[in-house]
């Protein structure tokens, strides 16, 4: 065991393996000033908390499947590697390592459109199905060159961030300039509308997922314009700060789309309860980001490949306390808000 015995340890342990400006990349949020006020980030983690999960009993559950498909991809738990950018930060092998971490447990890696290695680079690292991340560039050759590419690669599905028309002010950490081969501070599309949407959809054959979806009637433009998923997120906190924490935009979402597409969820996802949590939410997967940036500081691809076996090994003993057998249908009832919380169950 390379990680911290408890995986509510990982950022503590990761700080001895990370510089000062590192460490202020990774775990920075929006607008977060030198008290370390990080609200949406703080609010995603304690959001879960918030839904109590109530288990049935007296089911078989020796046979469990973590196994399930996200859009038709297969794969052997239901969390992904959110598409997170430099990860040269954290370690020299950055996304070829994770590419060989998840590819090994068989989690589906998101890659980064701002990633520290070439993608070509991070497909040939080792065979296996995963999804790139793309930032629409004001220069619309640009985005086209990066689905290009996408599907030269053997990407399966493209999800298109949409919270980051703007960059926030982050006060920690900056990357410098080039230290990746996208710069994309300075290069996001402020015009980037549902025009834009719908002419990247027809620019390709590959699914199209929207990520950064926090609105209800955002979810059902999304249906309209023919997106095969939205991601649920608020970019880990480090976009719009105040914004609702994921755990609790979610429900709506889902109640929205009404099965229509596939809604996934990321944002404090911290354990395999949370996990449970987004599943019997809705969410048919779930994305996991700065857990697997502080696993890849402290021990490299065997690192993240412990977080993911965990994480998946964790998932099955939750799923046999809650009495849950398959993890693509999860029961909705297994979730109750806490009394009190305004998020009860009407919306859901
Ligand atoms: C260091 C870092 C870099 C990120 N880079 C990107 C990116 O390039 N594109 C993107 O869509 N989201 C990016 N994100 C957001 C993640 O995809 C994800 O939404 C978020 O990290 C989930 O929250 P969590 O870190 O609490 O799990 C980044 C997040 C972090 C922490």
């Amino acid at each position: 065991m390379r990680l911290p015995f408890g995986l509510d340890q990982l950022e503590d342990r990761a700080r001895e393996h990370l510089s000062r400006g590192a460490q202020g990349y990774f775990s920075d949020a929006a607008y977060s000033d030198a008290a370390g006020l990080f609200t949406t980030a703080r609010e995603n983690e304690a959001a879960w908390q918030h839904w109590y999960l109530r288990p049935r009993v007296l089911v078989d559950v020796s046979e469990i499947r973590t196994e399930t498909s996200i859009l038709g991809t297969p794969t052997r738990m239901p969390i992904l590697a959110a598409p997170c950018a430099y990860n040269a930060f954290a370690h020299p092998d950055a996304e070829l390592a994770v590419a060989r971490a998840t590819a090994g447990v068989g989690a589906i890696h998101v890659v980064s459109t701002a990633a520290s290695k070439p993608p070509e680079e991070i497909a040939r690292a080792a065979a296996a199905d995963r999804w790139f991340q793309l930032y629409s560039d004001i220069d619309a050759g640009k985005t086209d060159e990066r689905l290009r590419m996408a599907e030269d690669v053997g990407f399966k599905a493209v999800v298109l961030t949409v919270d980051a028309p703007v960059g926030a002010p982050r006060y920690h950490g900056y990357p410098e300039q080039g230290f990746g081969p996208v710069a994309t501070a300075n290069v996001l599309d402020p015009g980037l509308e549902w025009g834009e949407v719908e002419r990247i959809a027809k620019q390709t054959d590959l699914p199209l997922v929207l990520k950064g979806i926090l609105h209800p009637a955002d979810a059902i433009l999304a249906v309209a314009h023919g997106v095969a998923g939205v991601v649920v997120s608020n970019h880990g906190g480090r976009q719009l700060d105040g914004a609702i924490p994921t755990a609790f935009a979610l429900p709506p979402i889902v109640g929205a789309v009404d099965g229509q597409i596939e809604v996934y969820v990321d944002g404090g996802v911290r354990s395999a309860r949370d996990v449970m949590r987004a599943l019997a939410l809705g969410a048919r997967a779930v994305l996991i980001g700065r857990p697997y940036l502080w696993a890849l500081a402290i021990a490299g691809e065997e690192g993240v490949r412990e977080l993911f076996g965990r994480l998946c090994d964790e998932l099955r003993n939750a799923m046999m306390l809650t009495g849950q057998v398959d993890v693509a249908s999860i029961d909705r009832d297994i979730v109750v808000p806490r009394p009190g919380s305004s998020y009860a169950s009407p919306e859901r």
